[in-house]
């Protein structure tokens, strides 16, 4: 029988890329996104290439979607193989200049969303004793970086929280749990950002402005310099996320480029998959 997965957030990105490659990879793809009208691209190419990906609505801020999506999975097939966590958003701004709606939303789509997603599969895996979590979070998990604090913030709870989850499932349940950290990646990713945080095209004022300008103007600068090596597309990051998925032994993190490597290196020399302090951890508290 063939494995499923369901992936978050596929309407674009890497969502999108990764729904086709694991269906061409041979497993049963719930291809999941809060807006089905914006599956027609997708659809068009499950009917080019008799795909066998199932799009199903589930915005991840919503518990009654996330738990009627995994219902569907379950009664047609009675077992969930993978859920990959891949729906997030970003934003940039200065956190004195952020509204609390806005501080509520970015917490909730990046991270709640990621917790309550795990939290709807986690009985079906444990009951199959087997089972897999990647969950796409960023460089920005692991590093801080500025007027992202809000963003980098949330993704540093995935990776304390799937962190704290990985030191029992994985023995206990044979449930695997797997971060993929990318650096930039050319998708709608910074379009979706920019229109959210930008307020008549500023995204920031006062004394915040001159420092949010040298801010863009770096970015700018590393990215004509070496776009490509700053930049990954999407199909790219995807091709380790199906990786990752065929691992009988996955990493709990991994880094999806040299860039992102060479990025996080600081934090992340002593023990780049993760294992050793998962170890450490299993052997202090378990
Ligand atoms: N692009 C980068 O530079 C970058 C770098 C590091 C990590 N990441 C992470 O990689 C993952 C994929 O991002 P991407 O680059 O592929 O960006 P993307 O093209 O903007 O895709 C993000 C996806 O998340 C979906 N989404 C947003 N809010 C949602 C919600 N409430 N419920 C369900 N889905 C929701 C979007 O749906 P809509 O189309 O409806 O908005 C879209 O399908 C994200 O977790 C992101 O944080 C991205």
């Amino acid at each position: 029988m063939k494995k499923n997965v369901l992936i978050t957030g596929t309407s674009t990105g890497v969502g999108f890329e990764s729904a086709i490659l694991f269906a061409k990879n041979g497993f049963k793809v719930y291809a999941s996104m809060r807006n089905t009208s914006k599956s027609d691209s997708l659809k068009e190419i499950i009917r080019k290439e008799n795909l066998d990906i199932e799009v199903l609505q589930l915005d991840v801020t919503d518990i009654k979607s996330i738990n009627s999506a995994v219902k569907t999975i379950i009664e047609k097939d009675n077992r969930i193989d993978i859920l990959v966590n891949n729906a997030g958003a970003g934003f940039a701004k200065a956190t004195e200049q952020s509204s609390e709606e806005e501080i509520r939303w970015v917490t909730e789509v990046n991270y709640h969303g990621v917790v309550f997603c795990t939290q709807a599969v986690l009985s079906y895996m444990r009951n199959q004793k087997s089972g897999r979590i990647i969950s796409i979070t960023s460089v920005g998990g692991l590093v801080g970086q500025p007027f992202n604090e809000l963003y980098c913030g949330a993704k540093f709870a995935v990776e304390g929280f799937m962190e704290g989850l990985a030191t029992y499932v994985s023995d206990a349940f044979n449930i695997k749990i797997s971060n993929i950290e990318p650096g930039g990646i050319a998708t709608e990713f910074m379009t979706s950002a920019i229109s959210k945080t930008a307020v008549d095209g500023k995204f920031a004022s006062g004394e915040y402005e001159p420092i949010f300008e040298r801010y863009m103007a770096g970015n700018q600068k590393r990215a004509n310099e070496s776009k490509e090596l700053v930049y990954q597309t999407g199909a790219e990051v995807a091709e380790v996320v199906l990786k990752v998925a065929l691992n009988e032994y996955p990493p709990f993190r991994i880094r999806t480029s040299k860039w992102a490597e060479d990025f996080c290196e600081l934090k992340t020399k002593a023990d780049p998959d993760g294992t050793k302090q998962l170890n450490q951890l299993k052997e202090q508290f378990l």
